[in-house]
């Protein structure tokens, strides 16, 4: 109750989004990191270790390879603190790279109102804003947002589907628009100056279906994003993928403040911070998905009007129990800790 009005008074007020359409469900939870490791069993299943390091949110059922089943009843425990979600959700790192030439991790921190998470994200399901027909995701189901190997602006803020938000004070100083959207705070690219309140990525996903296949080749063609307009416009959906699914995304929110000394930064007047693909432009960000909510819960709470991270069709627990749930680490290599001299996968 008390995230609750937190998140209402302190978002909704700001306008970070509009105030739900009646019936309408917006799901806002946060999820620990469960492992950060150099896997990715939605584009590399045959690789370990995968190309580079990713942080990963959710069940335990997380491994090189996740089979295309009910993922909910490989895991028996999740990070996220809705019990029943044993979905897998997980974007790339960020690093700060000094004048040496070595690397940090910067770490995450829990999203605006929320407390208990270790590290992790905020993950977002929304309902039409139309109030029309949702179809949730089924066992089996899994999706991309994004493309790591792009360096250049390929066309996905069409749909302010991904971008940075540079906080300008501590306590989310700045944040007073929808995400993406507000220009004086958002970018496509990493923000070119310190940000003193840190930074936060948004990452949105495809809302329109083929509604038959669970995955694609490129992990993207069985999902669309609208064809016209964006999800948070009613924007329809394309005729080759007509069913509506929920709005998946995801927030990440980084602490930037050991790395804010300009003199620390480089002396060209580029921005020292590079995601775990290599990628200093930030055009490479990306989210993963494999859907592993238990049962028919999740299509259930997408009708029931729910709110933030309480929901009477959901189960809940405490970060206490969630921060327990863990999976064994299978790619031994520092990834987290001290100076690197490499990004980890990366040449240099
Ligand atoms: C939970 O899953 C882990 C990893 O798959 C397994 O080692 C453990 O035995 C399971 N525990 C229970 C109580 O099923
Ligand atoms: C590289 O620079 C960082 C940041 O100034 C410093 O903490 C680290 O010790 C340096 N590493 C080496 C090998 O000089």
């Amino acid at each position: 109750m008390q995230l609750k009005s937190l998140f209402s008074a302190a978002l909704f007020a700001r306008g970070l989004f509009a105030a739900p359409a009646a019936g309408q469900t917006v799901l806002r939870f946060g999820c620990s990191q469960i492992v950060v490791e150099r896997l990715d069993p939605l584009v590399n299943p045959d690789q370990n270790p995968s190309p580079h390091v990713h942080q990963v949110v959710g069940g335990n059922a997380f491994a090189p390879e996740v089979p295309s089943t009910d993922v909910s009843g490989l895991a028996n425990c999740t990070t996220c603190s809705f019990s029943e979600d044993f979905s897998n959700y997980w974007t790339a790192n960020m690093y700060f790279k000094a004048l040496n030439g070595t690397y940090k991790r910067v770490p995450q921190i829990p999203n605006r109102g929320n407390t208990g998470e270790s590290g992790g994200m905020t993950v977002y399901y929304t309902s039409p804003y139309d109030g029309s027909k949702v179809t949730a995701f089924k066992p089996g189901f899994r999706m991309l947002a994004g493309d790591s190997a792009q360096r250049t602006n390929g066309g996905i803020t069409k749909w302010n589907a991904i971008c940075f938000r540079c906080y300008t004070a501590k306590n989310f100083g700045g944040d007073n628009d929808a995400p993406c959207s507000d220009k004086t705070v958002d970018s496509v690219t990493l923000p070119s100056k310190p940000c003193p309140g840190g930074m936060r990525t948004t990452i949105r996903f495809p809302t329109c279906w083929d509604g038959t296949n669970l995955d694609s080749a490129d992990h993207s063609s069985h999902v669309s994003y609208p064809e016209t307009g964006t999800f948070e416009t009613s924007g329809p959906c394309p005729s080759t993928h007509p069913v509506k699914l929920p709005q998946l995304m995801f927030e990440v929110v980084w602490d930037t403040s050991s790395f804010n000394d300009k003199s620390q930064w480089p002396a060209d007047g580029s921005q020292p911070f590079i995601l775990s693909m290599g990628d200093g432009t930030g055009y490479g960000q990306h989210g993963d998905y494999i859907f592993g909510w238990k049962g028919n819960v999740l299509q259930t709470a997408m009708e029931s009007a729910c709110f933030g991270a309480t929901c009477k069709a959901l189960k809940t627990q405490a970060f206490t129990d969630a921060n327990k749930c863990a999976v064994p680490v299978t790619v031994k290599e520092d990834v987290t800790d001290g100076w690197l001299t490499t990004l980890p996968g990366m040449a240099n």
